[in-house]
């Protein structure tokens, strides 16, 4: 069934549009990456989904109107955002960071420190003594902590080191076998992606230019709208 679908979607940063018709579907349980050239409206995407950005079109999720619904009750649907520069509360320990963001369902400290033993280590640090890889463990747990149906991953191993983004890779793939979640996730490395994607979106300047399996990203199509 599909749980968030995106049709002709547009958005604007004032004056300036950047969506212009943004398409994609994510079903439960499905893996969708989104894939484009630097700034060719991911992020943006993503914002729009989050309603941090007005936007037109349609866009639901799990049959709500996601753009008329008013703000508050839109957050409360099921969406879980890993931002682009992995946010934390600094001043928060570990386990304080991983409890301003629990609410009711599967996800408790206890799940977290299966998937990523190391913040369970860590649980009384600060976050601001945390590597930029334990940083970005605890920004994808703190978005499991509120019990997501839909969980975006926006560059979640941007800037890490090749170790550090192996076991962020091996926490996806763990979620995708193991939760059922379904994932939106946007990265760079088109290897990583074709281990755990089920299906691509390509945008190419705000647009929906192509979407299909994740198999068929390559090649040619890699070629035509990566520039790979
Ligand atoms: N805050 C902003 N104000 C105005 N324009 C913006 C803003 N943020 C992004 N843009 C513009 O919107 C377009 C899409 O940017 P976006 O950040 O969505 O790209 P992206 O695909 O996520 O790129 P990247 O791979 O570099 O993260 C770009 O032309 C960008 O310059
Ligand atoms: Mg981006």
């Amino acid at each position: 069934m599909t749980l968030l679908s995106l049709c002709h979607l547009t958005a604007s940063y004032g004056a300036a549009q950047a969506l212009f018709d943004v398409s994609l579907d994510v079903a439960e349980a499905q893996v969708v990456a989104l894939l484009g050239r630097n700034g060719m409206g991911k992020t943006t995407t993503v914002k729009a989904i989050c309603r941090m950005l007005p936007a037109r079109g349609e866009a639901t999720f799990d049959g709500h109107d996601l753009l008329r619904l008013p703000i508050h009750r839109a957050a409360r649907l099921g969406i879980g955002l890993v931002p682009e520069g992995r946010r934390c509360f600094a001043p928060l320990s570990v386990d304080e960071n991983l409890l301003a963001a629990a609410r009711p369902g599967p996800w408790d400290r206890a799940r977290i420190a299966t998937l990523f033993p190391r913040l369970a280590e860590r649980a009384d640090q600060r976050a601001a003594s945390l590597s930029g890889g334990e940083q970005q463990m605890l920004a994808i747990a703190r978005a499991l902590m509120t019990n997501p149906r839909l969980l975006i991953l926006d560059e979640a191993t941007e800037g890490l080191a090749p170790i550090v983004r192996a076991e962020i890779w091996a926490a996806i793939r763990k979620l995708k076998r193991d939760s059922g979640l379904a994932i939106l996730v946007i990265d760079k490395s088109l290897t990583e992606l074709a281990t755990v994607a089920d299906r691509a979106v390509i945008l190419e300047r705000g647009s929906t230019v192509w979407s299909g399996a994740m198999a068929d990203v390559g090649g040619d199509v890699a070629g035509l709208y990566l520039g790979l």
